[in-house]
């Protein structure tokens, strides 16, 4: 398996930071497009350009798309936003060896636990990532933000001793085992149920949520509904509050994702963030009106929430 090519779904901004960074480290990374996305470019090997604040690197880097992958996927790290990852892995699927190592890295919940359901006999990891990046062209990513991915495999499946352990030595990124993941999983989507949805519907940054006023008070009325339904599940909520407020404040002036594509008429992850908690608060039987309303008040602005994603209720 050492020797096998590594497959990653998705040529996005993760999906580029992925593949330049397993580069860096001295490996072949294959990334996997749309079949539509494939047949714009003529050449089957591209220069994938990464960026940081202090150097920018070229790497050459093979694409496939799911018609002309030549091998069995034996390791995978999947790279779409939330609501794609399924059909994405689907388009894929005859490829997938029966013992694939996939790595999940979409924000929010829900679609992990779905896929797992999908793939009952590949082991599926899951990881939440505080980098940040970019793309400014196809296949030009600037990692805006070093940050730190922590990784492990979801629970309730059957476990190979074979995994992703390689990636947290000699690596550029800063990945780190955790093991369940599903508590950082659930730390990161609380935090984001509070933030992201609000600067959707306030169009603000993330620092424009502590006016001292109507915002904020939404703010705090949400983290209140969060840490009761972490309270319920068991996972330590207590400083809540402190990570919402540190966070707006050490990204005051940056635009969440679920913002940038509010303002573009994109589809947002939300169904996989507020939806999930909201599915997960129903079945509890905790209630979250002020994540209903921001939800409704969402829709009703024609913000694209999405379907809420349908998973069973998580344990840890
Ligand atoms: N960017 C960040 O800084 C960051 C940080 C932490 C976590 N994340 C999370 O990482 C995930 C990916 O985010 P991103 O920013 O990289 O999104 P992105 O830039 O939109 O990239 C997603 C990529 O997936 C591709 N894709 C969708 N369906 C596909 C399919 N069926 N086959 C092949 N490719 C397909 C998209 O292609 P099309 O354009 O053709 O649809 C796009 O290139 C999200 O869950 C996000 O929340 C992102």
């Amino acid at each position: 398996m050492d020797n096998d090519p590594w497959y990653i779904l998705g040529a996005g901004s993760i999906g580029c930071l992925w593949a330049a960074s397993l580069c860096h480290k001295g490996e072949s990374p294959r990334l996997i497009l749309r079949e539509s996305s494939y047949q714009q470019f003529n050449k089957r090997r591209l220069s994938l350009k990464l960026s940081t604040p202090d150097q920018t690197s070229r790497f050459a880097v093979d694409i496939v798309s799911p018609e002309t992958i030549d091998s069995t996927i034996n390791r995978l790290i999947v790279c779409t936003k939330a609501q794609d990852s399924l059909s994405a892995l689907n388009s894929i699927k005859p490829h997938l060896a029966d013992n694939c190592q996939i790595l999940l890295l979409q924000n929010g919940m829900g679609s992990q636990q779905t896929i797992r359901n999908a793939l009952p006999t590949q082991t599926v990891w899951a990881g939440s990532s505080t980098d940040g990046a970019y793309l400014s062209a196809p296949f030009e990513v600037h990692h805006a933000g070093q940050g730190q991915t922590w990784i492990g495999p979801l629970s309730n499946q059957q476990r190979s001793e074979q995994g992703f352990h390689d990636l947290c030595d000699n690596f550029r990124l800063k990945v780190s085992p955790c093991d369940p993941i599903e508590q950082k999983l659930w730390e990161k989507m609380a935090i984001n149920s509070c933030i992201n949805g609000l600067t959707a519907l306030f169009d603000c940054r993330n620092g424009g949520l502590l006016d001292n006023g109507e915002k904020q008070a939404w703010l705090d009325q949400l983290i209140i509904e969060t840490s009761g339904v972490l309270a319920v599940l068991g996972i330590p909520a207590t400083a809540l509050k402190d990570s919402v407020y540190g966070v707006c404040q050490i990204t005051a002036s940056n635009l969440s994702s679920t913002c940038q594509d509010a303002r573009k008429g994109r589809a947002t992850e939300l169904a996989f963030i507020n939806g999930f908690l909201i599915q997960q608060a129903n079945s509890l039987g905790v209630t979250v009106n002020s994540h209903h309303q921001l939800m409704d008040q969402l829709n009703a602005i024609g913000v694209k929430t999405g379907q809420p994603a349908t998973a069973s209720p998580l344990c840890i």
